[in-house]
């Protein structure tokens, strides 16, 4: 085997508490992952120079060591003292810097990737430890699953069971938002400890959509909302389509709205395409 194609999806989180600041800098969180089938497409091509190269159809996204993917196949190579490099073909679909886990998925979707072209064996156990080491988001991508919670910088994950497909539409404003600025920005607020994931998570297993919706959460809310202000139209904009439950995901600025069907959202996308966003329609995947 020579080369491999793999998918790398997105993600949506339908709650985000910010639990305390740790001292490492970082914050704890609980997070409710949706994996969602807005997906780059990923070809790894094994080369036998030892050199990483990454191509990408979007000016935005850095082809050196900058980019996640970059990181990945770097530590996976001098780890194992390889002499293999490899090419790696991103096909751009995810917006950048959206609080989607683009770049997050990509490096996961290189060291599954990776440890199938290259022979390596990893458990899963040892690909979440590199993950863990590339970025709070990797771990959750790493999982075959749809669904999952988020526990410490997010990046202890517990896979759930849930059969449910949820459809959104999704708002990704023209502009690119640094978890870091938004984490730095937050005013933390020592919030009443309520069992809201777990309530989330059962509503999802019963497909109770008016539930799922109340719970909706992000605590990054009020940081995303101070740095660019103007984001409170995009959620005017969908409280106008009738929509009541809406959340942006991670650090922003991608702005979801929960819908009842694939028409329901096809509807709205039509009537929310502008030329300061990108529109899509999105489901569990
Ligand atoms: O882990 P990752 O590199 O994706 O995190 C980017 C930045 O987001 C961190 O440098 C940190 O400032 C912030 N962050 C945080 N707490 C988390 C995850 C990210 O403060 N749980």
């Amino acid at each position: 085997m020579n080369s491999i194609s793999l998918s790398s999806p997105a993600k949506l989180n339908l709650f985000l508490e910010v639990v305390n600041k740790r001292p490492d800098g970082y914050h704890n969180l609980i997070t409710l992952f949706e994996r969602i089938d807005l997906c780059d497409d990923i070809t790894l091509s094994n080369t036998l120079d030892g050199a990483i190269q990454v191509f990408c159809d979007h000016a935005d996204v850095p082809t050196d060591s900058k980019n996640l993917v970059y990181k990945a196949a770097q530590m996976l190579r001098d780890d194992f003292a390889l002499s293999n490099g490899v090419n790696i073909r991103i096909k751009k679909r995810i917006p950048v810097a959206a609080g989607l886990g683009g770049g997050s998925g990509n490096a996961a979707t290189v060291l599954l990737g990776l440890n199938r072209l290259w022979k390596l064996q990893l458990s899963l156990k040892e690909l979440l430890s590199y993950g863990q080491a590339i970025g709070s988001d990797v771990p959750f991508f790493l999982q075959d699953c749809s669904w999952a919670v988020g526990t410490q910088r997010g990046d202890k994950i517990k896979r759930l069971t849930i059969g449910t497909q949820l459809w959104h539409i999704l708002i990704v404003p023209s502009i690119k938002m640094y978890s870091r600025d938004v984490f730095e920005a937050l005013n933390l607020k020592l919030t009443k400890k309520v069992d809201d994931v777990n309530i989330l998570t059962r509503s999802l297993k019963k497909n109770d959509l008016f539930v799922i919706g109340s719970l909706l959460r992000n605590d990054l809310e009020s940081a995303i909302l101070k740095l660019v202000p103007s984001l409170h139209s995009y959620k005017e904009m969908l409280q106008k389509c009738g929509l009541k439950c809406i959340s942006f995901s991670g650090s922003g600025p991608a702005i979801f709205g929960l819908v009842e069907s694939q028409a329901q959202a096809e509807e709205l996308k039509i009537i929310l395409q502008n030329q300061n966003s990108q529109v899509f329609v999105v489901k569990t995947y």
